[in-house]
């Protein structure tokens, strides 16, 4: 396992977090390389939970160099209150390491991201209203403010001055907001430079050495392939690319650099925001998904929609990220539901058959799913840890939706706890 990069194949939410968790014991480097601190990636080890927004997965192993790749868009002030939270709890941060490349999210950026959904109104695509759509805008537009910027009080203010200056129009609601004072925001954002200064670094350099020396680097995907920007569900995406090609450009390492890529899905599907979901279920068994899955959003606490597993979006994402294996997690909250479906086609509101994800917004839109029903199990199967110890109804689901796929399923999860796993085929560290 010498690069191995973790993507979401759903729509977020699918446990990445957990995954990275048990691959970076076996792993040098963990770098995110995308997204902000609009991911919530959730850890429960011994029993006490952990919630990541910016720092990888990775950090609670001692000592692991964990980076935040110069594709991420970074609020200072949440990651600081992010270490300082682990500090607390007794975790050594010192492996942390932030790009000096990576763009910031600025004050101006968050308010520009909840008046433009209050001005979407009806329209709106849920963001988390973190700034991130506005900041990947900057970015582009050659106006952000980098990580490194923070270390330079005079090309800090010239810069926050060139960003605002066009956006004042836009930030008018917000003229007299305290919060938006160029020299308040000189100052607050020298201060954050001042204190992430210890972790700054060249983290592409780090990802180098450590694949030129036969150590292994993990890719941290935040979000998930039906959220990614280009190919995605359309304007109900995230503002950064979550497929694993991204992993490239977010750290800075070639394609011919990666070795594994990892899909991780849920054995149902969820949903935060608006958007087309194809699955998408209101009835009971929506509720069982809600409930017993506990889908509740990380970030913002919001209800997830729920709804069947959707194996033509797994397919579109197998191949849209390479993938070379799967991770199914929540295999334990389908226990009760009888029979379980999963999607295998869509019909179009036209009728026609489509067996691959459409590409264009109205078809997918007007699609309504077709389902293959496999025999339920109503077993707890939190304790299991091998695959003989899953139900065989658990077992022959889990052979259909690798079929399916076309992807091998190396890794099934049985619940939120770090050992509530059961790995599968030869994929297991100690196998
Ligand atoms: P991420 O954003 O992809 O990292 O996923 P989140 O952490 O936002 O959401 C996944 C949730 O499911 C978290 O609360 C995890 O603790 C939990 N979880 C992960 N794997 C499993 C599993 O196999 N079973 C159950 N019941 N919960 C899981
Ligand atoms: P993790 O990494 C689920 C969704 C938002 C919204 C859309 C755009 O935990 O899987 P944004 O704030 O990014 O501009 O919002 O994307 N979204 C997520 N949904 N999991 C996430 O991250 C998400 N990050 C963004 O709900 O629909
Ligand atoms: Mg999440």
């Amino acid at each position: 396992m010498s690069s191995t990069v973790i993507v979401g194949a759903q729509w977020g939410d699918e446990g990445k977090g957990k995954v990275v968790d048990l691959l970076a014991e076996r792993s040098d480097v963990v770098i995110r390389f995308q997204g902000g601190n609009n991911a919530g990636h959730t850890i429960v080890r011994d029993g006490e939970e952990f919630k990541f927004h910016l720092i990888p997965s990775g950090i609670l192993y001692e000592g692991k160099t964990c980076a935040i790749g110069n594709g991420v868009v970074i609020d200072p002030g949440v990651l600081i209150g992010e270490i300082e939270g682990l500090r607390r709890r007794g975790i050594d941060v010192s492996g942390l390491r932030v790009s000096a490349n990576a763009h910031l999210i600025m004050p101006y950026h968050i308010m520009l991201d909840t008046a433009g959904e209050a001005k979407l109104g009806k329209l709106e695509i849920g963001t988390t209203k973190r700034g991130i759509g506005p900041a990947y805008t900057d970015k582009a537009a050659r106006l952000g403010i980098r990580v490194q910027d923070m270390l330079d009080p005079k090309i800090l203010r010239k810069k926050i001055f060139a960003a605002m200056e066009p956006k004042r129009q836009l930030l008018r609601p917000f003229e007299r907001d305290p919060r938006l004072d160029l020299h308040a925001i000189t100052e607050e954002y020298l201060g954050y430079g001042h204190r992430l200064e210890p972790h700054i670094a060249d983290t592409a350099r780090i990802c180098w050495d450590a694949l030129d020396t036969g150590k292994s680097v993990l890719f941290e995907g935040a979000q998930a392939t039906l959220l990614d920007l280009d190919h995605g569900t359309y304007p109900f995406v995230t503002s950064s690319n979550p497929v694993a090609g991204a992993a490239c450009v977010g750290a800075g390492v070639g394609p011919t650099d990666i070795d594994e890529v990892w899909g991780v899905a849920k054995a149902y599907t969820t949903r935060v925001g608006a958007g087309p979901f194809t699955t998408e279920l209101f009835d009971e068994v929506g509720t069982h998904l809600r409930d017993k899955g506990n889908e509740f959003g990380t970030t913002t606490g919001r209800e997830r929609r729920c709804g069947w597993l959707d194996v033509v979006g797994l397919r579109y994402a197998a191949r849209l990220n390479g993938l070379s294996a799967l991770a199914i997690t929540k295999l334990d909250v389908l226990a009760g539901l009888d029979p379980i479906r999963v999607a295998v086609r869509y019909r179009s509101s036209e009728g026609a058959v489509l067996s691959e994800f459409p590409y264009h917004q109205t078809v997918l839109h007007g699609a309504t799913p077709e389902y293959e029903e496999l025999p339920g199990f109503s077993e707890d199967i939190g304790e299991c840890r091998s695959e003989a110890d899953l139900p065989q109804a658990a077992r022959d689901y889990l052979d259909f939706v690798e079929r399916q796929a076309g992807v091998p399923i190396n890794l099934v999860g049985v619940g939120p706890g770090r050992e509530q796993i059961v790995w599968r085929g030869d994929s297991s560290p100690s196998a």
